[in-house]
């Protein structure tokens, strides 16, 4: 995968010994959970709201993560609704010992900005959460 200028760089983490199994190679939910937070800091720039995940399609692994690679989580919008956005997640390890970068996987996930009853309000209103973890 080649990044164009509508993709974003939203994470880069390292793939530390606690996220991977016994063979040093990351477990998926490790991945999932950062593509979770990647989609959130897309989500985010369509307003200062409590973003929930209505769904996460399906995540083929192409490639093994190994401890010590740098994972880079890039993001783009596939499309806008009224309270709810799509963001595609693109997953690419740079290689520890040389730095070549490699597909991992990728995913398309609906991010739903949602009030303080938890139902679903429109992204484009003023901002609900006026600081971390307090919402209006
Ligand atoms: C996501 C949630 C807020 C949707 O509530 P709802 O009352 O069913 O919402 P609606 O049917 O009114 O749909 C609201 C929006 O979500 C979208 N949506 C709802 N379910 C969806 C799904 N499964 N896939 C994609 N989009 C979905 C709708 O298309 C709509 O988008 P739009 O307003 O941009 O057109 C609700 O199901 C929920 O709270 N789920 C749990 C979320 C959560 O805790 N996630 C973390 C999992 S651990």
């Amino acid at each position: 995968m080649t990044q164009d200028e509508t993709q974003r760089l939203a994470l880069r983490v390292v793939a530390m010994p606690r996220d991977t199994n016994q063979y040093g190679t990351i477990f998926g939910g490790v991945i999932l959970s950062y593509i979770d937070q990647a989609g959130f800091v897309e989500a985010r720039r369509y307003g200062c709201h409590r973003w929930v995940t209505a769904a996460i399609n399906k995540v083929e692994f192409q490639a093994p993560v190994n401890v010590g690679d740098v994972i880079c989580f890039y993001t783009s919008t596939n499309r806008t609704g009224r309270t709810s956005v799509t963001v595609q997640i693109d997953v690419v390890a740079e290689r520890y010992m040389t730095g070549e970068s490699v597909d991992v996987t990728s995913a398309d996930m609906t991010l739903v900005a949602v009030g303080p009853d938890g139902k679903p309000i429109p992204f484009d209103t003023p901002p609900t959460v006026i600081e971390p973890g307090v919402v209006i």
